[in-house]
């Protein structure tokens, strides 16, 4: 008896390892297990031109792929793109048995990968371990539904929930480990947006320094930057969030990290444009006359709160990561 979510999430792990790589293609893992459970191999998408998490493991499991099972968290594709249709590897590697997380809202693929599969006599069981799939996908399937990135607001919090102090500065309200986290949040994002007020105030660069390597996700201020500010090269974009979010996603943006201020994150909430917030709060306090990190929510009323879903809560150092769906 194979363990299916076992198998799952080694490819859930294994399609990690290629989130920050295989934009604008989906990461994604696959494992091929043999009858008694054994992996024979893992494969996670590379770098878009390379080959997809499919064919990785095939490779790797070479002839014993015969009569196996490949466990993937995404659907194979079945059109030609920068590389062949996985579903031709699938077959030609003699594979007896597909396992797939979630299937591939892409109009190129939506049903067809599975679709070829059944027709070449391979057994398909869906919707293993979708729950983590789609969460590990999220931005990915939402750009492919919707033409717009997955929006993450990110926040640093103290404990009252002030964003700067009275004076209007705001570094550091997290210490060094959450901070290292928001790096990693900037890489795995395409983009990073801030409004003009925070270019004034904090002159970010909105780079993402990972260790030896610097991310450079494309910058968009709202509003306009000054000219020596360190956010330049950068798209400055004025008006309505709706058409700014619909340009991103034509750039190919599958996720979007809205870095603040109040008033900008306040209008992505307000206008329901926000898909996550990951929220950083520090065992610090500001005082009322600091800077709340939003502003303009009227909620006079219990039924008007707006509430969310708690997805994750992560220590880090001495501050807390909430990642939540709103
Ligand atoms: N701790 C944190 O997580 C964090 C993160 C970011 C910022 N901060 C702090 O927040 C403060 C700045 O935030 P803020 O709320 O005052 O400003 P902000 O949200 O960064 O920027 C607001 C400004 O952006 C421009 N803008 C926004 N939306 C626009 C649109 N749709 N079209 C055209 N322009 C648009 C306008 O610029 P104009 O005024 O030029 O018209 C507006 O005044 C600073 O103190 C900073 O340190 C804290």
């Amino acid at each position: 008896m194979i363990d299916l979510e076992g198998a799952m999430a080694a490819a859930v792990a294994a399609a990690e390892a290629a989130r920050l790589e295989a934009p604008p293609n989906p990461w994604v893992g696959a494992v091929v297990v043999d009858d008694l459970g054994e992996v024979l191999a893992t494969g996670a998408t590379a770098p878009p031109g390379g080959p997809h998490a499919e064919v990785v493991a095939l490779a790797g499991a070479g002839a014993r792929a015969r009569g196996a099972t490949l466990v993937v968290t995404l659907e194979p594709c079945a059109h030609t793109g920068r590389t062949p249709p996985c579903v031709e590897a699938i077959e030609a590697a003699g594979i007896a048995r597909v396992v797939v997380g979630v299937t591939d809202p892409d109009p190129r693929v939506a049903g067809a990968g599975l679709d070829h599969l059944r027709a070449a006599g391979i057994e398909v069981v869906e919707g293993v371990g979708a729950t983590a799939v789609t969460d590990q996908l999220a931005a990915y399937l939402t750009h492919r539904r919707t033409g717009r990135p997955y929006v993450v607001g990110k926040v640093a919090a103290t404990l009252d929930g002030m964003v700067a102090v009275a004076d209007g500065t705001s570094r550091w309200i997290t210490g060094e480990a959450a901070r290292a986290d928001a790096h990693r949040l900037r890489a795995e994002s395409q983009a990073i947006l801030v409004g003009a007020g925070t270019v004034r105030a904090d002159d970010p660069r909105l780079s993402a320094r990972l260790g030896e390597r610097t991310y450079e996700p494309l910058r968009v201020v709202l509003g306009r930057a000054p000219a020596s500010a360190r956010v330049h090269p950068c798209l400055e974009r004025s008006g309505e969030l709706g058409p700014i979010l619909d340009e991103l996603g034509a750039r190919g943006v599958l996720q979007l990290l809205v870095e603040g201020g109040p008033h900008t994150l306040s209008r992505f909430v307000e206008e329901g444009l926000v898909d996550r917030l990951v929220w950083y709060v520090a065992p610090a306090l500001a005082g009322p006359v600091g800077l709340p990190a939003l502003v303009g929510l009227a909620t006079s009323t219990m039924e008007s709160l707006r509430r969310g879903h708690l997805v994750a809560v992560t220590r880090l150092g001495e501050d807390v990561r909430l990642d939540v769906e709103v």
